[in-house]
């Protein structure tokens, strides 16, 4: 059997991700210590027969990217390419437009994950589902429970509880209409591109009719090709007998913002015990003081009077020097800081320094704080970009003098401050 994967890389300017996103693009954000996109190719290596993993995007691939491909693929022993979409093509129109790339080697079926999924991605189990559920050659969707509330955010499920057929499908509906909601994460046959072809073909005589002055189609783009696997695909397939839902209660959630990184960084921490213990630093003779789960790299520097945790993840060359208070914290490589500061709940961004005694604080109103794996909505609960962000986040080389708070602001890079900030964004 022969499987092919294809993560989504998407196009967009990654406007809620700033001012991380301005240094390194989404997908490579690292999340528990290593890009965002490794966790998806990690489990996608682990699945039987695994041929290739195919990315998609539009950015314009460059030295990090490739050198993350050569890494990747070096580490899992598996075929790893990017495919650059000359536009943006939507969640189907990628897959559609490189489905020659994908079919070729007869693949009985293939992945496709969005990038910005933090998940257990229960693959194995998918496929097992797919043969005990479905009919040959159906497509299976990874939904999720959410409240009532969250499910508008959504795609909205309803199944047929006995066969777990997909009868409805309703992409962030305006009112509620089923707490199964689609986790972004999907099980397709070569099938697939029949349904996908429909829309395109449907598209093209669209545009065709309307000649086409500049304007939209009914997906609301300029171009037959681009495709919403949501609103085109998946409304239209339900109740046919080839969609089904498979269920998880393993972890799941969005990585949007900046904020939801931590969110996700904790998720991914937590299953690190299963699957990657020697990631987690553990409290050693002459190490720092760990507390919960922490990841550090190999190469930063911590003072053993330091401490740790829990959901922190520390990135190359940190420096952490003596009485540091780290917790829900990214701080990312070559951040600096000094004696006796504090960082709670924020992102240091690369490079950054914080002042001896400075507090670097954000204030997340967790509804759970002692189950990591509580179901939460990581966008209300980190989020940020509005004037009162939840979290503080530190653009890349920031330099936070001793002595002050920043408390609950966002500090865009290269900015040295001289004093103390509260619910601001400093441009
Ligand atoms: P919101 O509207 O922001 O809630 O987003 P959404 O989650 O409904 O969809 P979004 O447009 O953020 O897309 C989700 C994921 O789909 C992205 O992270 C990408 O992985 C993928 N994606 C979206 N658009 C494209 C595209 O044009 N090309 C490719 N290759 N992938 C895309």
């Amino acid at each position: 059997m022969c499987k092919y994967n294809v993560l989504r890389k998407g196009e967009k300017k990654c406007t809620r991700f700033r001012p991380l996103s301005f240094e390194v693009p989404k997908p490579l954000f690292p999340v528990a210590g290593v890009p965002m996109l490794q966790h998806h190719i990690e489990a996608c290596a682990k699945v039987p027969n695994m041929k290739e993993i195919l990315l998609m995007g539009f950015y314009q691939p460059n030295e990090e990217l490739n050198r993350f491909l050569l890494n990747a693929q070096q580490e899992f022993k598996i075929s790893i390419r990017y495919l650059q979409e000359y536009a943006a093509l939507g969640t189907g129109g990628g897959i559609y437009h490189f489905r020659d790339q994908i079919v070729s080697g007869s693949p009985e079926a293939f992945f496709v994950m969005n990038a910005d999924v933090c998940s257990a991605f229960p693959l194995e189990e998918m496929l097992s589902f797919q043969k005990e559920h479905g009919e040959p050659n159906s497509f299976v969707i990874l939904g999720t429970t959410a409240n009532r509330k969250q499910s508008m955010n959504y795609g909205c499920i309803v199944e047929n509880e006995e066969t777990n057929e997909v009868l409805h499908y309703v992409e962030k509906p305006s009112t509620f209409v089923s707490d199964i909601i689609n986790c972004g994460i999907y099980l397709f046959s070569p099938d697939i591109f029949q349904h996908i072809g429909g829309v395109f073909q449907k598209n093209q005589e669209e545009m065709l009719l309307y000649s086409f002055d500049g304007e939209e189609s009914t997906n609301g783009w300029h171009r037959a090709e681009a495709i919403r696997l949501e609103q085109d695909v998946f409304t239209a397939l339900a109740g046919q007998g080839k969609l089904y839902v498979y269920k998880t209660l393993g972890f799941w959630s969005q990585i949007k913002s900046a904020g939801s990184a931590i969110y996700a960084s904790r998720l991914y921490l937590n299953q690190y015990h299963k699957t990657h213990p020697e990631r987690l630093a553990t409290n050693k003779k002459g190490g720092p003081k760990i507390s919960g789960n922490v990841y550090i790299h190999p190469t930063a520097n911590i003072d053993p009077t330091a401490t740790l945790g829990p959901n922190v993840s520390i990135g190359t060359g940190v420096t952490i020097s003596a009485g540091v208070r780290v917790r829900e914290s990214i701080v990312l490589h070559g951040a600096n800081l000094q004696d006796h500061c504090c960082v709670l709940n924020s992102i240091v961004g690369w490079d950054s320094t914080v002042g001896k005694w400075a507090r670097v604080e954000g204030t997340p109103s967790d509804p759970n704080p002692n189950d990591p794996l509580a179901k939460m909505d990581s966008e209300t609960l980190f989020r940020e970009g509005k004037l009162t962000p939840s979290i503080t986040i530190l653009g890349c080389n920031v330099t936070i003098p001793s002595e002050v708070i920043i408390l609950n602001s966002i500090v865009l890079p290269h900015k040295d401050l001289n004093r103390s900030f509260k619910n601001q964004i400093i441009l």
